[in-house]
């Protein structure tokens, strides 16, 4: 057994303002005990017993942050210069995600991808592959030589984009189902049934995703929705029966309890009520969203109606792999929309929030007996500016909102995953 000493802080319920302080618990000189990679007690510190302790005090302990959406192929080309998503993906995207067809580039970047994710205090995330299937495997390899609980999936895309990257309907299914057969419920992995979005798939490969999701209720589904005002009106020239663009995944079958939906920005009042129906959840990306111009989430709208909800990187259209960075961002789009996103709900949807998203709150997400020892030890005095600011905070509050407003991969201070410490044995790059 090891106990980890420090300040605690894990959430327990969506918080409802700023005062809701039964929405997390958080204690002062608090103990997480760990025994083969899971939480097997949390409480105030005592000292005694022959335990291994590491103490990490003055720092704070939270649940490792989870990132519901991103695309760890676009890992080298986060920062490609483009006015909008149509023109990003056809100058950048589609040629960078050719690359991985060869399993050696595959497998290089998916371990630099990793580090990344741990530098900046990521334990679980869900993420697009390219349509190689040798892409999916390098991404499934590196996450279990890690012990990570990662989700993940094969681009289906038949059609606009370029001959080298277009699968067909056909082949997209039967890789896909292969990919499912050898990776989901491997160790910690999961698979995503990912039909990258409606301008890249035919009528019939969306018919062959909506196969694949009969056959593997247990799958995740994936895919990008309602971004960018170019990529509604196309997706409607290409499913003209469709009433709006949601109702396309709709026809296909493609929404339900277990399907993250990328950006969902200009959704129109039958798509909200369609989205909470079926449970689909709503992926707010707020980085990628201003880098590409997208639009401004409309965070409140979407919970009002009873929406789910959650946040992600979005690398790379999204710029930073941190999930400080992005509640940064996220909190500021927010205010653009007259909105207030208080410091508890960020840290909220960064762990438990995320964790309920992908309906996976009873193994990570929170600290408690029983979960997944996916931690991570945050640095609230890790820069100088951030030293300084600490020194006129006097609430947990306080700290909360100056870590995701100025800290970034140096406030990871360290990161567990299933109980192994991760950040303080990484190598360079
Ligand atoms: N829509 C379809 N593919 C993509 C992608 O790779 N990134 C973003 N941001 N939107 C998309
Ligand atoms: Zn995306």
């Amino acid at each position: 057994m090891t106990i980890l000493r420090g300040r605690v802080l894990s959430f327990v319920s969506e918080p409802h303002g700023l005062d809701d302080a039964a929405s997390y618990r958080y204690i002062e000189d608090g103990a997480v005990a760990i025994e083969d990679g899971k939480i097997i007690a949390v409480g105030e510190f005592v000292s005694g017993g022959d335990a291994e302790v590491i103490d990490h005090r003055p720092h704070l302990i939270m649940p490792g942050f989870i990132d519901t959406h991103l695309h760890y192929v676009q890992s080298q080309m986060i920062a490609s210069y483009a006015g909008s998503l149509l023109e990003w993906l056809n100058t950048y995207t589609f040629v960078e995600e050719q690359k991985f067809g060869q399993q050696g580039h595959a497998t290089v970047v998916a371990s630099a991808f990793y580090d990344e994710l741990i530098r900046n205090g990521t334990t679980t995330a869900v993420a697009y592959c390219s349509s190689a299937p040798q892409s999916v495997d390098a991404y499934f390899a590196e996450a279990e030589k890690r012990n990570m609980l990662m989700i993940g999936g094969k681009v289906m895309m038949d059609r606009n984009a370029p001959e080298a990257l277009c699968d067909t309907a056909q082949s997209s299914y039967d890789d896909s189902k292969a990919l499912i057969a050898r990776w989901h419920g491997r160790g910690r992995g999961l698979y995503a049934i990912s039909p990258r979005f409606a301008i890249t798939s035919t009528p019939a490969q969306l018919a062959a995703a909506q196969a694949l999701v009969a056959e593997h209720p247990q799958a995740y589904v994936q895919t990008h929705l309602s971004e960018n005002d170019a990529e509604i009106t196309l997706s409607m020239q290409l499913y003209p029966e469709a009433p709006d663009y949601t109702g396309i995944y709709e026809t296909y079958g493609l929404l339900g309890p277990r399907t993250l939906l990328g950006h969902c920005i200009h959704l129109n009042h039958r798509e909200t009520g369609v989205l909470a129906e079926t449970g689909a959840v709503a992926v707010f990306c707020p980085t990628s969203n201003l880098f590409l111009g997208s639009g401004l989430f409309d965070h409140d709208r979407l919970r009002q109606h009873g929406v789910r909800v959650g946040v992600a990187t979005d690398i790379g259209g999204g710029t930073s792999f941190s999930m400080l960075r992005t509640l940064d961002e996220g909190y500021k789009v927010l205010q653009l929309r007259g909105q207030r996103l208080t410091p508890f709900n960020s840290f909220y949807m960064m762990t438990l929030g995320n964790a309920r998203a992908l309906s996976l709150e009873s193994t990570i997400g929170t600290i408690a007996p029983g979960c997944a020892a996916d931690l991570v030890v945050l640095d609230s005095s890790a820069t100088p500016a951030m030293a300084l600011r600490m020194q006129t905070a006097t609430q947990l509050v306080e700290e909360l909102f100056l870590l995701q407003t100025l800290g970034d991969d140096r406030s990871i201070a360290e990161v567990y995953v299933a109980g192994a410490r991760m950040k303080s044995t990484l190598g360079g790059l």
